[in-house]
């Protein structure tokens, strides 16, 4: 079989990071009998630097004539890069957001465990995480307050600004939907996280949850509010098995479970829409400091190509390899500079690609 798969390199390290994520895929489509047609598609900073603008109208259409996207990273140090000197509609996250709306990429898959490898790179007591931890967040990414009306005005000489919180319930319907589907996969629990003591989306949000979770019977679900949510992440995150939660709670408390992991650069993040089609990309950011040094962690954004393979392609049994590769580097001591520990080997960027390929 071949696969078209748009590919955005992105800013900072991410080059470096989707070459290496590119090689694995390649070694895998050459084992398990597939290959891929790579197209390179400019967005954020680096679409801004030749077409002034974070998206343009032909890098959806590659996108959209795509099976799946395969992203790096995007943006650039937001004090020092003269992308943050335009107006916010034109740098390089309004990319990203303006690209996630275009291909309805509503579902955003966030996992955050433990490996077992990396323990100690864990913040957390070790009585807390005993026995390791894995929970999928499950991040609504087309709506809220990032998608709903916003304004800066003034008033009488004073200057205001709001943004708005707007779901209507096929948008909680189809995400909630999502998270109860892959609960089904996997522990068959469910924590939908709102802030319902306040807000009237969340009380929508809970209502409808709790109809979509009657077509669940065997998945166990209950309600937390995001206050409390980010609280137990640090306290037990073991309780957890599906967060389900809207787009700016989603993007807090991912970012504090990636933390809790102690291994960012490891952690992986899809983004789908209603059909196969989906962008695939690591978790964490562009990291411009260290950009072009060979020393990135590729490691989150060859497993993100991992996720595309199983869910855009149904390669499964290529993606397992991917990830049983992943984790035999580990148990063979070698380590990015991120998660380096005393008495295992370092290793580069393109030493980590290689390393990986060498075991599949
Ligand atoms: C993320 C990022 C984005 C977001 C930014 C870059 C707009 O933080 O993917 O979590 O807030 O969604
Ligand atoms: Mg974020």
């Amino acid at each position: 079989m071949n696969y078209k798969v748009a590919v955005i390199k992105g800013d900072g390290i991410g080059p470096e990071i989707v070459t290496e994520a590119q090689k694995v895929l390649d070694k895998a489509g050459e084992k398990f009998g597939f290959s891929l047609d790579y197209k390179e598609v400019l967005m954020g900073g680096a679409s801004i630097d030749v077409h002034g603008i974070p998206l343009t109208d032909e890098a959806i259409a590659d996108c959209k004539a795509s099976d799946a996207v395969l992203m790096g990273a995007i943006g650039g140090n937001t004090s020092t890069s003269p992308w943050y000197k335009l107006e916010p509609s034109k740098r390089p996250e309004a990319g990203l957001l303006a690209l996630r709306k275009a291909l309805n990429l509503f579902a955003n898959l966030r996992p955050a465990y433990l490996y077992e490898e990396l323990k100690g790179a864990c913040p957390l007591k070790e009585e807390i995480t005993e026995g390791g931890f894995d929970m999928m967040i499950m991040r609504e990414l087309t709506g809220g307050l990032y998608f709903g009306e916003r304004k800066t005005i003034e008033e009488n000489g004073v200057r205001k600004a709001y943004d708005s919180l707007t779901y209507d319930e096929n948008e909680i319907r189809r995400i909630a939907k999502r998270g109860f589907d892959i609960a089904m996969k996997r522990n068959k629990k469910v924590t939908s996280v709102d802030k319902a003591n306040v807000l009237d989306s969340s009380r929508l949000w809970r209502k409808v949850v709790e109809e979509v979770a009657k077509d669940y019977p065997e998945v166990s679900y209950e309600h937390m509010l995001v206050d409390n949510c980010a609280m137990q992440l640090v306290r037990d995150p073991k309780q957890f098995d599906v967060i389900l939660t809207e787009n700016m709670f989603g993007d807090i408390l991912s970012d504090e479970a990636s933390m809790v992991t102690g291994s960012i650069g490891m952690l992986s993040s899809a983004s789908l829409n209603e059909t196969k089609f989906g962008l695939y990309e690591p978790s964490h950011g562009s990291a411009p400091d260290i950009a072009g040094q060979n020393i990135a962690n590729p490691i989150a954004t060859i497993l993100s190509a991992a996720m595309m393979l199983r869910f855009s392609f149904d390669l499964d049994e290529a993606a397992d390899a991917i990830e049983a590769a992943v984790k035999k580097v580990l148990e063979d001591g070698y380590r990015t500079v991120d998660i380096m520990s005393e008495g295992m080997t370092k290793a580069g960027t393109k030493e980590m690609g290689d390393l990986i390929c060498e075991r599949l």
